[in-house]
């Protein structure tokens, strides 16, 4: 056990390369303040176990669990001590993550530095993002992954590919799913549960929390029953706004609507 103050310094010490990539500075900024607390942390991907060592150490108070595809050796590798516990599994693997989530419960902090896959990557952030704690904190390193084709990234079609960037980018939707203007909107299972994406050099921050205020512009998805609500009930002309939000800017809605369906539809976007 190192008895140093911060958490660069702690990296540097096992050599971990969270140090090199310039993650242990923003992971700082989020983990200062729960430094102290009792977490359960999950990191998917051990490998020498530097990582789970500098998270025992920086964490003192914590339980910090691993695990990796392959079969880690702790005396061999110094993870034998009390706060830190090993699996071994895929972190895509669905019965595998109900044995840690059946024996764990909720985590607090959950760090995917695994494969690196894409297809790893989304399946295990939708098989234990339903096990992180209000205010707790997902994040994915080595996002650049997303930019290479043997990751399952795509390097040629940055925005409309089914990247794993792309993936969290369309999860920063889920923040605002409340304004989307769409009459045929289709609940998604991340609504109301994100209320923070933070995007960093290679790396991305998902908060997980309470997301449920109403909006000021929209609601059930309309922006024109908002409008004609307000304007109504302000004016006492509903006649008028009737006309105007009911009948007109829906019709635009949903002019707008068919073009967008056949748009997508010419340009193979689904
Ligand atoms: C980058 S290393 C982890 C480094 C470690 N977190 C550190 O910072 O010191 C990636 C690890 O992920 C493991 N891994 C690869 N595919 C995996 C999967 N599908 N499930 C769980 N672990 C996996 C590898 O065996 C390897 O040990």
């Amino acid at each position: 056990m190192t008895s140093m103050k911060n958490l660069t310094s702690i990296a540097e010490y096992y050599k971990t390369d969270k140090h090199e990539h310039g993650y242990t500075k923003i992971y700082e900024k989020y983990f200062d303040s729960l430094r102290d607390k009792k977490l359960q942390i999950l990191e998917i991907g051990i490998a020498d176990g530097k990582s789970l060592l500098t998270w025992s150490d920086y964490f003192k108070n914590s339980t910090i669990i691993g695990i990796d595809i392959h079969k880690i050796n702790l005396i061999e590798k110094n993870l034998d001590r009390t706060n830190i516990k090993v699996h071994q599994g895929s972190q895509s693997d669905e019965n595998f993550i109900k044995e840690i989530t059946n024996k764990y419960g909720n985590f607090d902090i959950i760090i995917d530095d695994g494969s690196h896959l894409r297809k790893d990557v989304i399946k295990s952030f939708h098989l234990l993002f339903p096990h992180l704690n209000n205010d707790g904190l997902y994040v994915v390193e080595d996002m650049q992954t997303s930019y290479n084709h043997f990751f399952g990234g795509n390097p040629f079609d940055l925005k409309y590919s089914n990247s794993h960037m792309n993936f969290f980018k369309h999860l920063t939707d889920r923040l605002n799913y409340q304004e989307i203007a769409n009459p045929f909107y289709v609940a998604n299972k991340y609504d109301a549960k994100i209320t923070n994406i933070s995007f960093y050099h290679n790396l991305v921050f998902v908060r997980k929390g309470v997301n449920d205020k109403l909006s000021k512009e929209v609601i059930n998805h309309s922006y024109e029953d908002m409008k004609f609500s307000e304007k109504s009930s302000r004016t006492g002309n509903s006649f008028k706004y009737y006309l105007k939000y009911k009948i007109f800017y829906k019709i635009y809605t949903l002019v707008f609507l068919v073009f967008t369906m056949i748009k997508r539809i010419l340009l193979f976007r689904f």
